[in-house]
């Protein structure tokens, strides 16, 4: 087994999405290894960005289903990542125009992404977890 990505401290406990987060880590990992290499082409950085940039969305609409399906209430959480799938995209659209300083943006998305684990995701596994037991208690 490969080792997880994801800071100890940032588990939700909730096994599918620190899946997610993990193999989200490992994308970002991935993005800045081949954005940095020394290299005259970006198109493959640029690729692994886009994947990147779909697999976040895919992952915010499955943590928005969860949270719908145990009624967990989830609008400032939707509302953060809405806000951080445009800023993702909005880099995407400088990188291709050639005016993103490329190590600064994954320096800082990182950071934003570990954030957003810490203040958003922490609370909803917290949610989850309570709604799952109560769900199997009843
Ligand atoms: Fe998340
Ligand atoms: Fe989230």
């Amino acid at each position: 087994m490969t080792e997880m990505l994801v800071p100890t401290e940032l588990l939700t406990g909730i096994a599918e999405m620190d899946g997610q987060h993990d193999r989200l880590f490992q994308e970002m990992l991935q993005v800045k290894n081949a954005l940095l290499a020394v290299s005259d082409d970006d198109a493959h950085g640029l690729a692994l960005l886009s994947r990147l940039a779909d697999d976040l969305v895919r992952h915010y609409a499955w943590e928005e289903a969860a949270a719908r399906r145990y009624g967990v209430p989830f609008a400032d959480h939707a509302r953060e990542h809405a806000r951080m799938a445009a800023f993702v995209q909005a880099k995407i659209d400088e990188i291709e125009r050639g005016v993103c300083n490329i190590p600064a943006l994954m320096v800082f998305m990182e950071r934003k992404f570990e954030s957003h684990v810490a203040h958003f995701d922490l609370q909803l596994g917290l949610a989850l977890q309570a709604a799952r037991a109560a769900r199997d208690a009843a």
